[in-house]
């Protein structure tokens, strides 16, 4: 395993939670707004219910973002003053400017911490991660609060021409508070990133009528909703996630059985038990819980750790791997000992 104690600080994962929007909506419930089924829906995703956020009535990817700060904030026992950047992982941006990120910071009293957004799709919490534990080790900041937040179901049309994505996503928000220590034991071990762009349009939002690729242009051309390639996302995913694992748990000069935790993100059960057959893993060290909140795209992976801390799993000393998929594409991996 490589030697962390050449770091220059150790960074612990102090602080972890996570904010839904009130109103869930089941598969039965889609039942009624196109032509769908429970079974249909739970053999080919896992999902049994996700939740939707009330954009008319103020419940945004701010207010989501917020919910999930604040509690963070709670579990970390830190004031919001003591924050010095504040990392929004989002595609759901409430406007092109300002920055969700700086209102989001406004918002719970973390004064002039530094505050972006980052745009990685389903990779966003996880390559935030890594972007965080770097700016912590050259950069002046000792509390670094990393949330991702996601609002697709504004995205997708809940009508039976769009219900191959409208069945899969979800809406929350959940983050981390990452903090500086003297234990330089604790920190990132290992990492991947990476995307091909050359795949931008097996899943993509058009903004503009310029945006279609040449095949949407034929009658499939709605904006501002996302248009999925959604077999060849899944082949993508089944054979990328177990390859980025495999690459990272070489790098760290590991095996899957020393890592205690795969917190993946959560697209689809199959693709989950691929990786989960390929090396092995008992259901204990990859947790799903994609059946209570769909695909919830930067939130996703947070999400998933959230349910670790309030199931009492995670403890010191730990190896956790996050790992992420999708739009750009993209894939890659954040192992950390905790
Ligand atoms: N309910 C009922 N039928 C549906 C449906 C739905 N919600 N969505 C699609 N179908 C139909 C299709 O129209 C198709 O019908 P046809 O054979 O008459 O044309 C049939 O089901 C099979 O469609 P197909 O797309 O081949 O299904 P699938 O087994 O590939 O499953 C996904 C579809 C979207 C669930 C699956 O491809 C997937 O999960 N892909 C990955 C998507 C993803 O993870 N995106 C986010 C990445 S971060």
């Amino acid at each position: 395993m490589p030697n962390h104690a050449d770091r220059q600080f150790g960074i612990e994962i102090v602080g972890i939670g996570a904010h839904t929007p009130d109103k869930m909506l089941t598969n039965k419930d889609l039942e009624g707004m196109m032509d769908t089924s429970d079974e249909w829906i739970q053999q080919r995703t896992g999902i049994k219910q996700r939740y939707k956020a009330d954009h008319e009535h103020g419940e945004t990817v701010l207010y989501l973002a917020k919910g999930a700060l604040e509690k963070t904030l709670a579990n970390a026992k830190m004031d919001p003053s003591e924050l010095d950047l504040v990392i929004l992982a989002t595609m759901s941006q409430e406007m092109t400017c300002p920055p969700t990120a700086c209102r989001l910071t406004a918002m719970v009293g973390a004064g002039n911490a530094g505050a972006f957004d980052f745009s990685a799709a389903c990779c966003g919490f996880v390559f935030a991660m890594n972007t965080a534990y770097g700016l912590m080790q050259t950069g002046p900041y000792k509390n670094v609060a990393v949330i991702g937040a996601d609002t697709l179901t504004q995205s997708v049309e809940f009508n039976t021409h769009g219900r191959a994505a409208a069945i899969l996503f979800g809406d929350a928000a959940a983050g981390v508070i990452l903090k500086r220590t003297e234990d330089k034991t604790k920190g990132l071990i290992a990492q991947a990133m990476h995307s091909d762009g050359t795949r931008w349009d097996d899943l993509y939002i058009p903004k503009t009528k310029y945006d279609l690729n040449e095949s949407d242009r034929e009658g499939n051309d709605q904006l501002c909703v996302l248009h999925m390639n959604g077999a060849g996302v899944f082949r993508f995913a089944v054979g990328t996630f177990p390859h980025v694992i495999g690459q990272t748990l070489e790098a760290a000069g590991i095996t899957a059985d020393d890592v205690d935790h795969f917190v993946c993100h959560q697209s689809n059960q199959r693709i989950l038990q691929a990786a989960k057959e390929r090396f092995g893993l008992p259901d204990e060290k990859l947790h799903v819980n994609i059946d209570r909140f769909g695909n919830t795209v930067a939130a996703s992976v947070p999400l998933v750790l959230n349910d670790l801390r309030e199931a009492g799993r995670i403890e010191r000393g730990q190896k956790v791997m996050f790992v992420g998929f999708g739009g750009g594409l993209t894939w890659g991996t954040s192992l950390w000992q905790i």
